[in-house]
């Protein structure tokens, strides 16, 4: 990843804080641990990546790309979907598969997404803790029915975030912050089915797994 891209992703958050809601992108450990079901995954399958960015986690996705997957990346800062585009989805097996009408960029909110029952496989690198509760509410609905019934849907939230934000935040923080947090708790305790800690992240990072369908958890 060059530096000049870093840069434009930092420049983003500058300038957006609460869309973009990191100050750097993932690294390839959390980016590892946020496709590990996808690593072992049989193929065809279609994968969707919600908020991209600058594609840390897209490369990753490319790497165990199968011949027959299909792969939709969702991103909604057009400064951040033009890096996507000239950089990791216009190399290697990206890039063939873009040609064969395999991979597409979707320069948009989530939000409009229109996909019922579709995807094996979703990542998201949105940032949860950034949103206020209805944005929250609607974009894991459209996620949730974008997915097939024993899909798994794979996100990341900063360790101990939450916490700080909940409890040592402006009041405004605070206020916005607890109902997003009582609303993901809720969702982690009914749906997790693993969750790994990657302390090789700014900041590190909890990568969560959730089954829609399911409901036990396992930390590592
Ligand atoms: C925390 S960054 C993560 C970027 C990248 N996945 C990574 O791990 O470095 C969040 C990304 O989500 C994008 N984003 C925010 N809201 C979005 C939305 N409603 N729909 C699609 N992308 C969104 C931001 O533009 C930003 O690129």
């Amino acid at each position: 990843m060059s530096s000049r891209n870093a840069l434009t992703f930092l420049k983003t958050y500058i300038a957006s804080p609460n869309v973009t809601g990191a100050v750097a992108p993932s690294s390839r450990g959390l980016a590892l641990a946020l496709t590990s079901p996808l690593r072992a995954h049989q193929s065809p399958s279609r994968i969707l990546e919600v908020g991209a960015g600058i594609g840390p986690v897209t490369r990753v996705i490319g790497d165990c790309l199968g011949p027959e997957d299909r792969l939709d990346v969702c991103e909604i800062q057009p400064e951040l979907a033009d890096v996507l585009e000239s950089g990791p989805l216009s190399q290697g097996k990206l890039a063939s598969a873009r040609n064969e009408g395999r991979v597409r960029l979707i320069r948009a909110p989530i939000q409009e997404v229109e996909a019922v029952g579709t995807y094996d496989f979703v990542i998201s690198g949105l940032p949860f803790t950034a949103f206020d509760l209805e944005s929250v509410r609607e974009i894991v609905s459209v996620i949730r029915s974008s997915m097939k019934p024993c899909g798994v849907f794979s996100y990341f939230e900063y360790i101990a975030l939450r916490a700080i934000g909940r409890n040592l935040g402006l009041k405004s923080t605070k206020e916005r912050l607890r109902p997003v947090s009582a609303f993901l708790d809720e969702m982690i305790a009914d749906y997790q089915i693993k969750r790994q800690s990657v302390m090789l992240n700014i900041p590190p990072a909890y990568a969560r797994h959730l089954v829609f369908a399911d409901a036990k958890s396992d930390d590592a």
